[in-house]
């Protein structure tokens, strides 16, 4: 009956410290919002897991301190103790109970994974590609585009068709919970079915590299409606990339880009600022009296803060604020197309082709 006492008393023990211990797990382990159907069973199996731990370790820790305690020594105790060999019936149990416990989440495990990446029928492809040290998304069969940014429909199962084009990378978006590695020289696929709409991030997962932590890329999840609309806008938007830098150039001149056009003519009749037809290397006079080479620096000048330096005839009436506008626009190409541009590199080349 003594022994009664203290089986009861290690087993309450063992309760009472499974539940704090789940709790620190669950506090210490805290997860962001759960974004994807992905997520719940994720999550889930963290949870037993969690459980899992929290018992094993206060079954193990709460005995051996019980019984440190317990089982003390007594001061006027001079005896030796009882000498104990072996228990055959114990080692087989905690032998074989842990050995199903493993093989069963084994193949929980085996059954979910596979279940996570099963097709969907109506699933939408997104190709991604990963590279040092930045993302591009292609959406085969909805545009030619390539976003800087990920985009999609919630509640709409995708399949990511994943490269690289150098190293290993690793596509996570922790909201979403489920990973894959980007491997040079295959295609690797990771099914996301995004349930929660919201703004998200994308991070590698795999060093790769000094700038490995600055890989990262915004992840939207939208309304349907939403995403139709972004669709439109990307399809609509000049795909920069796919543009010479004299032909982005001749955009930015014309009256769709910064609207050049309307004060300075390509063909040699005078408007309100001098012609562009020969700039590129002529000779001007400046209303100061003396002359200057238009060259790279003079257009940037001039662009930038335009009376600076006028050409003699020419009233001060360009707008000052270019640089604003370009760095803006530079901006938002590098953001959703990911091309790094100057808009006055554009128009210099632009401005060679225009020769007398
Ligand atoms: Cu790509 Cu780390």
């Amino acid at each position: 009956m003594k022994n009664g006492k203290h089986f009861v008393i290690v087993g309450l023990l063992v309760i009472v410290s499974t539940i704090f211990l789940r709790w620190v797990f669950v506090w210490l382990f805290a997860t962001p919002t759960a974004a994807s159907t992905q997520a719940g069973i994720v999550d889930y199996m963290f949870g037993v897991h969690f459980w899992m731990i929290a018992f094993l370790f206060s079954l193990i820790m709460v005995m051996m301190l019980y019984s440190a305690f317990a089982f003390r020594r007594q001061p006027e105790d001079e005896e030796d103790a009882e000498h104990v060999h072996g228990n055959t019936k114990l080692e087989i149990a905690w032998t074989i109970i842990p050995i199903f416990v493993v093989i069963g989440f084994g193949i929980w495990g085996t059954i979910e994974l596979r279940a996570l990446t099963q097709p969907y029928p109506d699933e939408m492809e997104i190709e991604v590609i990963g590279r040092q040290w930045s993302w591009g998304f292609e959406y085969p069969g909805q545009g030619e585009f390539v976003s800087a940014e990920m985009v999609v429909p919630v509640n709409r199962p995708l399949v990511l068709r994943m490269r690289s084009e150098d190293v290993l990378h690793s596509f996570w978006v922790t909201e979403f919970r489920i990973k894959q590695d980007l491997v040079p020289g295959r295609v690797t696929e990771l099914r996301i079915t995004p349930s929660e709409i919201g703004d998200y991030k994308v991070r590698c997962a795999e060093i790769c590299g000094t700038e490995h932590s600055g890989m990262l890329a915004p992840v939207r999840v939208v309304s349907q409606a939403d995403y139709e609309a972004w669709l439109v806008e990307k399809n609509a938007a000049p795909q920069y990339v796919e543009l010479t830098p004299e032909e982005r150039g001749a955009l930015w001149y014309s009256a769709e880009g910064f609207g050049c056009v309307s004060c300075h003519s390509t063909d040699g009749t005078p408007g309100v600022g001098p012609t562009w037809l020969g700039i590129y290397g002529r000779q001007e006079a400046l209303d100061d009296g003396t002359t200057v080479t238009v060259d790279d620096a003079y257009i940037r000048e001039s662009i930038y803060d335009p009376n600076a330096k006028l050409v003699a005839g020419f009233a001060a009436a360009m707008p000052q604020n270019y640089e604003q506008l370009f760095a803006e626009k530079q901006a938002e190409i590098l953001a959703t197309q990911g091309l790094e541009i100057d808009i006055v590199d554009d128009l210099i080349a632009f401005m060679k082709t225009l020769e007398e």
